[in-house]
């Protein structure tokens, strides 16, 4: 069981009202186009308040919502919109609960930014995907030039402020380093005012 912070409770109450806006901004189409590839059993790591839950095919054979903060594992609780047979547990992306090879799917959606230890936990999503199964991803991530000198400056606060968030995270050289097939990486923009997280990539990875 994990323990949910003050810092934590702070970031569940104003989470969903930014990222609400910038959703509807566009970054749900993105959510779309990521989730549409999910098939028969999926995990989702770092689950939130579920903003990608309404974009999940609707056939899937079971969902996992996994959130580790309690606050927000609570408003998705309250959720009308999920499909069927979605179970929300606690758990934590660096030790999953899951036995080796227990899932189709497992998608991440602006989660590896704030994960302690990022190679740990792309290790564990590896190990409970089937191999072939896939890993689809949805992150914002360390930008070039003046961007990245300015994330790496306001790294420090934007951790203190956003639960942990890395505004300067280089997902793209964890994922290269795992044994993952990468099969496709988008480069996209972040819809928001805060130049900080709009570099953005969508994607998809293979198990071999
Ligand atoms: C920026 S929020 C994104 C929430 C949601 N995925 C979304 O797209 O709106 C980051 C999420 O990662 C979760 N998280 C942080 N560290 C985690 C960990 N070690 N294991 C699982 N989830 C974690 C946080 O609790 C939070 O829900």
């Amino acid at each position: 069981m994990t323990t949910t912070t003050f810092g934590q409770r702070v970031f569940a109450s104003w989470y969903l009202n930014f990222m609400s806006r910038v959703d509807r901004a566009g970054q749900a189409d993105m959510r779309r186009e990521q989730l549409a590839h999910a098939r028969g059993r999926t995990l989702e790591i770092g689950a939130g308040n579920g903003l990608s839950v309404p974009h999940y095919p609707g056939d899937l054979d079971a969902l996992v919502l996994l959130e580790p903060n309690a606050a927000l594992r609570a408003r998705l609780a309250e959720r009308t919109d999920t499909p069927a047979a979605v179970t929300i547990v606690d758990g934590d992306a660096h030790n999953l609960e899951f036995p080796e090879g227990s899932f189709d799917t497992v998608t991440a959606s602006l989660v590896f930014c704030s994960v302690r230890d990022p190679a740990r936990a792309l290790r564990e999503v590896h190990r409970v995907l089937r191999p072939g199964g896939r890993f689809l991803f949805h992150e914002h991530v360390r930008g070039t030039g003046v961007r990245a000198f300015f994330q790496d400056l306001l790294t420090p606060m934007q951790r203190r402020l956003a639960d942990g968030c890395h505004a300067n995270r280089d997902f793209e050289s964890y994922l290269a380093a795992t044994d993952f097939e990468i099969e496709s990486i988008d480069h996209r923009r972040m819809p928001t005012m805060m130049s900080t997280i709009v570099p953005l990539v969508v994607g998809t990875a293979r198990k071999r």
